[in-house]
């Protein structure tokens, strides 16, 4: 499906970061470790920045043009095509982790949200945007699938050992490619990893 979507030229979701992302890049220290990356606009920008990027993607097709998009821009980041669901990221590692309209099921999530903990070293941050069950009600963007989408009971109990920073859900106007466009209802976290 995502190999499918990203098949043509266009950049379907632009190739300019995610809003919330850019807005609160100063909170971030590399490595940063990004899920589901895509086609490496987010990646991309962070490495603008001066900031070490590995982005994982389940697609591949969707990594070569992020590979691309930082040929296009004169920087680098390192890719890896990968299943989430099995993906192992290394431990105490990363400086970051940004996870932007990155929807995976409940059991993946559980597998991987202790990964993310762990690969972050302490103090680390994890900057995480998606869409809310609310969203269920719009036609803007996101997964169809209630178990996909995010809430803040479900951060909380899936990032237990973050202290939050920011946690809030919100209607925001989203213009990000063809498929994220339109007023939108979000979710947005940035936890600190604590002691
Ligand atoms: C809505 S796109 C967002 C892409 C990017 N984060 C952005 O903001 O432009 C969701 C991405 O998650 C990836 N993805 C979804 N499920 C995945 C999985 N199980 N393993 C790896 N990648 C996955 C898709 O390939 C897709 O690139």
């Amino acid at each position: 499906m995502w190999n499918e979507r990203y098949a043509g030229d266009e950049y379907v979701y632009g190739t300019e970061p995610n809003a919330f992302l850019a807005k609160h890049t100063g909170m971030l220290s590399g490595p940063v470790l990004s899920l589901g990356e895509g086609e490496g606009r987010n990646a991309v920008f962070l490495a603008s920045l001066g900031l070490n990027v590995h982005g994982v993607d389940g697609s591949e097709v969707g990594l070569a043009k992020a590979l691309a998009l930082a040929q296009s821009k004169a920087v680098k980041i390192q890719t890896e095509v990968a299943d989430l669901g099995v993906f192992e990221p290394g431990e105490n590692c990363y400086g970051s982790v940004v996870s932007i309209s990155a929807h995976l099921p409940s059991a993946m999530r559980r597998r991987l949200y202790p990964l993310v903990e762990r690969c972050l070293r302490i103090g680390g941050i994890i900057l995480l945007e998606a869409y809310t069950e609310d969203q269920l009600a719009r036609d803007t963007g996101g997964p169809k699938d209630p178990d996909m989408l995010m809430t803040r009971d479900k951060i909380e109990r899936e990032f237990p050992n973050f202290e939050p920073i920011l946690l809030r859900e919100l209607e925001r106007e989203v213009s990000e490619g063809k498929y994220h466009t339109g007023i939108a209802s979000v979710i947005q976290f940035i936890g600190k990893k604590k002691t």
